[in-house]
């Protein structure tokens, strides 16, 4: 309920920024972890921009709050620590490395499976970070382990 007493749209509410901490805290620590809407996100600083994105890997679930930064292709990614899919900060693209069978002469390249992470918006303002939810209406693999069973991430990680 609002403050004058009238009932805010469930859809609007969960749309709406939710502050998730402080500019000089994940400048330090460089990620952190938040609730938003009872959706967990990691959020990650790195080189100069922030990137938030659902906590729990498409593939299996797996902690992405606790995987390493590494660049393929020139693209930033996290390195979910489970089985070491490559998701790209900017967009939530899962990478692979792929070559031609028939030729065996030719490099492995750098391809994208498509999004598969969801991303969200993050924006500061007065030094506090707040996150917007996506409102993207395709299906993304990472909302299975974003919403039900899976979305509470177990302290045993
Ligand atoms: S759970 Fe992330 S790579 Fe398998």
């Amino acid at each position: 309920m609002d403050l004058d007493g009238s009932e805010q749209d469930p859809e609007v509410k969960e749309y709406s920024p939710v502050c998730v901490g402080r500019e000089d805290d994940i400048k330090k620590s460089k990620r952190m972890t938040a609730v938003v809407h009872d959706r967990e996100v990691v959020i990650f600083y790195h080189k100069g921009e922030y990137h938030a994105m659902d906590i729990r890997c498409y593939h299996s679930g797996g902690p992405l709050h606790l995987g390493e930064i590494e660049e393929f292709d020139g693209r930033p990614c996290i390195v979910c620590p489970w089985h070491k899919y490559k998701i790209t900060l900017a967009t939530g693209e899962g990478l692979y490395q792929s070559i031609n069978p028939r030729d065996p002469s030719a490099k492995p390249e750098w391809c994208s499976k498509g999004v598969k992470q969801r991303i969200h918006t993050v924006t500061v303002d007065n030094g506090n970070i707040y996150v917007t939810l996506s409102k993207e209406p395709f299906k993304c693999d990472s909302d299975f382990y974003a919403t039900g069973d899976f979305k509470v991430i177990q302290s045993s990680f």
